[in-house]
């Protein structure tokens, strides 16, 4: 099934959103494959963000996510790319509708307290980037609860 990189950054750790964002992912029925708080250095952030690397942004934006610990995450699900890109909402905040995680919760948007993969292909990239020890493997038993 589908996966996606979720990841909560320094700003969501240290303003205590980590439980209300992962209640906002498990609630909606995804399933949670990979899970770890972690720092991460400059060079990682710059991989992690390296198609931004010619923007006049790109280096307060690897400061802000090397500036604290971060919540990086695989989800699973149908769509889950997609999807999860709209719990998470637009990326500047003054453009988020309310009910999204940025809409909700941020301001500006080099404070937009989330990340979540652009497309499969980038998932997947994200995912072997962050988590290259191989995931737990397990297999959540309300599945035909959830999927038709
Ligand atoms: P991510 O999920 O974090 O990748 O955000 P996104 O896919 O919605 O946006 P994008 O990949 O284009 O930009 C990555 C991050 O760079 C954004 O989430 C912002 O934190 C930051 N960013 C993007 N555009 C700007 C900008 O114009 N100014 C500043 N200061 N930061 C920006
Ligand atoms: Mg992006």
């Amino acid at each position: 099934m589908e996966q996606t990189f979720i990841m909560i950054k320094p700003d969501g750790v240290q303003r205590g959103l980590v439980g209300e964002i992962i209640g906002r992912f498990e609630k909606k029925g995804f399933y949670l494959k990979g899970l770890k708080l972690i720092t991460v250095d400059r060079s990682f952030a710059e991989k992690h963000y390296a198609d931004l690397s010619a923007k006049p942004f790109f280096n307060g934006l690897v400061e802000y996510i090397i500036s604290g610990p971060v919540v990086a995450m695989i989800w699973e699900g149908k769509n889950v790319v997609t999807t999860g890109r709209k719990i998470i909402g637009a990326t500047n905040p003054a453009e988020s509708a309310p009910g999204t995680i940025r809409g909700d919760f941020a301001i500006d948007i080099g404070r937009n307290v989330i990340h979540g993969s652009d497309s499969v292909e980038s998932g997947r990239k994200e995912i072997a980037l962050w988590f290259p020890e191989s995931p737990v493997n397990w297999q959540s038993s309300v599945h035909p609860w959830i999927y038709e």
